[in-house]
């Protein structure tokens, strides 16, 4: 009997640990993915910087106003818009899936760090 018990007790004790084995396993993998998931949104995008764009944006001010505090109706403001946002329609007028004669020129030659750092630049002005 006795040693009935200490069995079920070791095999008790055989099953806890593996399923804090797969619970850690699982653990592991989500922190895994979250990491994974985090280095990889920073690699996508590198950080964009206000200065570099402030610079780069020269060419932009002339028709969206300086800082993108456009007066024009004709012309979008930029001011404090989102960078994430100034992104998007950037990468969209630069593959011509966002149509606009004046946009798609403008936005041809941006590499993905000149549009970082406009984005960056513009979502700083309000
Ligand atoms: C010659 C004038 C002109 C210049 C220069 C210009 N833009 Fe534009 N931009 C426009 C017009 C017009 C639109 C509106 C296009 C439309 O109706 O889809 C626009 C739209 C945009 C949009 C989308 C706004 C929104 O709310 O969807 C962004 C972002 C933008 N421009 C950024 C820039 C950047 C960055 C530069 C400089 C590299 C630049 N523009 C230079 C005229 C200009």
């Amino acid at each position: 009997m006795t040693t009935g018990t200490t069995g079920s007790t070791l095999t008790t004790q055989v099953k806890c640990m593996a399923f804090a084995g797969r619970a850690f396993m699982l653990m592991a993998s989500l922190a895994m993915i979250i990491g994974i998931t985090l280095t990889g949104v920073g690699n996508v995008y590198a950080k964009g910087s206000v200065k570099a764009g402030a610079v780069k944006a020269r060419a932009c001010q002339v028709c969206h106003g300086k800082g993108g505090k456009s007066t024009k109706e004709t012309y979008p403001i930029l001011a404090g818009q989102h960078a994430a946002y100034i992104r998007k329609q950037l990468r969209a007028f630069r593959a011509g899936t966002r149509k606009d004669p004046i946009m798609n020129g403008m936005a041809a030659p941006l590499s993905d760090q000149d549009i970082e750092d406009v984005a960056a630049f513009f979502s700083s002005t309000k």
